[in-house]
């Protein structure tokens, strides 16, 4: 029995998972589904914004549909969806871009760099510590090799190694696997990566980057096929693997109806792929361009849609096509 977590998270997540979750239920009733309640909303009630038992309940689910988050700016706060990512050791994210004549595949390191959670503070000071390991940078240059082989494309590296040692070392890793394996590749500083990439699409293949610089370049990367209300993503591990929209909880529209759910139900795509439903994916996959060539879709998009109403439209679209 396959069984699948589903997190709705904060804000938006509460309206855009439920839009998934029908699509997948709709897809595969014999699936198991089983809501994890995890995040802000969860620390303003009880204190706690996820527990170990949370945590215990996520690992034994094959995969996990995740909302968002809210991240407060708060100094004792942690992340829950960094704090996911590391016990689940979901090293791998994947965050597709792709439009008219481009396919890109931002793969971005999950569990270190920027984000690895090593800081200080004192009444003077706060530092972070960028951590890049061998093993954290052999595995995802291992994930971004394998990728542009299948996809037969071209291997970018995304640094800053002109003024980060850290960034040298992970430099050296990728270019001496990407040169061992015999794929094209070539590198780019992420400050000039990241205005090549708008304002040339076609010349990027697979990206592969550190931490936060896969964050910011997802974010910027998603201007090109029309917002963050498009964008999936998917974290992979060795043994566990989530699924979720690149962009947050958006509490600037949250309890609206106006959220884009297609980036939720291009992550629940990604998850059909990994429990080996290509046709499911694909399913999914072209109703949503069916439906945003004809105009319908959510003001985001220039359509006049709700999120729920999108919902609709797409079990729609599927029925139809079967
Ligand atoms: P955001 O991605 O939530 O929103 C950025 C902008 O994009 C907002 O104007 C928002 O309205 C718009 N937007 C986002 N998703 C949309 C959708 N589906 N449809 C239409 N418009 C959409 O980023 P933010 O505002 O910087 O962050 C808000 C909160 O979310 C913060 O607490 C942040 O920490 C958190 N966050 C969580 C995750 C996660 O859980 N994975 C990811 C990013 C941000
Ligand atoms: C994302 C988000 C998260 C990240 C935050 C909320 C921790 O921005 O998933 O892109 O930085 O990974
Ligand atoms: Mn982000």
């Amino acid at each position: 029995m396959t069984r699948i977590a589903i997190v709705e998270g904060d804000g938006i997540g509460h309206e855009v998972i439920p839009v998934a979750q029908r699509v997948l239920e709709y897809l595969h009733p014999e699936y198991q589904y089983f809501p994890v309640e995890v995040g802000y909303g969860k620390w303003e009630q009880t204190g706690c914004p996820c527990a170990d038992q949370d945590i215990s309940r996520l690992k034994t689910a094959d995969a996990i549909l995740f909302g968002a988050v809210t991240t407060p700016p708060m100094k004792d706060y942690q992340s829950v969806v960094l704090r996911i990512r590391k016990s689940l050791d979901l090293y791998a994210n994947l965050r597709p871009v792709r439009g008219d004549g481009f396919d890109i595949m931002i793969v971005r390191e999950n569990t270190e760099g920027l984000y690895s959670g090593i800081e200080e503070q004192s009444e003077d000071r706060a530092t972070t510590l960028r951590v890049v390991s061998r093993a954290g940078t052999e595995r995802i240059v291992r994930t971004a090799i394998q990728l542009t082989q299948e996809r037969k494309s071209l291997l970018t590296i995304g640094h800053k190694a002109n003024v980060i040692k850290s960034d040298v070392f992970f430099r050296d890793i990728c270019i001496a696997r990407a040169r061992a394996a015999g794929i094209m590749y070539n590198e780019k500083f992420i400050d000039a990566l990241s205005l090549d990439i708008l304002q040339h699409p076609k010349n990027y293949g697979v990206v592969v980057t550190t931490n936060m610089f896969g964050d910011i370049l997802s974010d910027v990367a998603a201007y090109l096929v029309g917002g963050l209300g498009l964008v999936p993503s998917a974290n992979i591990g060795d043994k566990h693997a989530l699924f979720e929209p690149v962009h947050g909880s958006a509490p600037d529209i949250a309890g609206k109806n106006v959220a884009n759910p297609i980036a939720a139900l291009r992550s629940a795509a990604m998850m059909l792929e990994y429990l080996d439903d290509r046709a499911g994916a694909q399913r999914v996959d072209s109703a949503i361009t069916t439906l945003v060539s004809r105009g319908t879709c959510t003001r985001d998009l220039g359509g006049s849609l709700g999120t729920k109403e999108f919902g609709d439209a797409i079990v729609k679209q599927l029925s139809e096509f079967r």
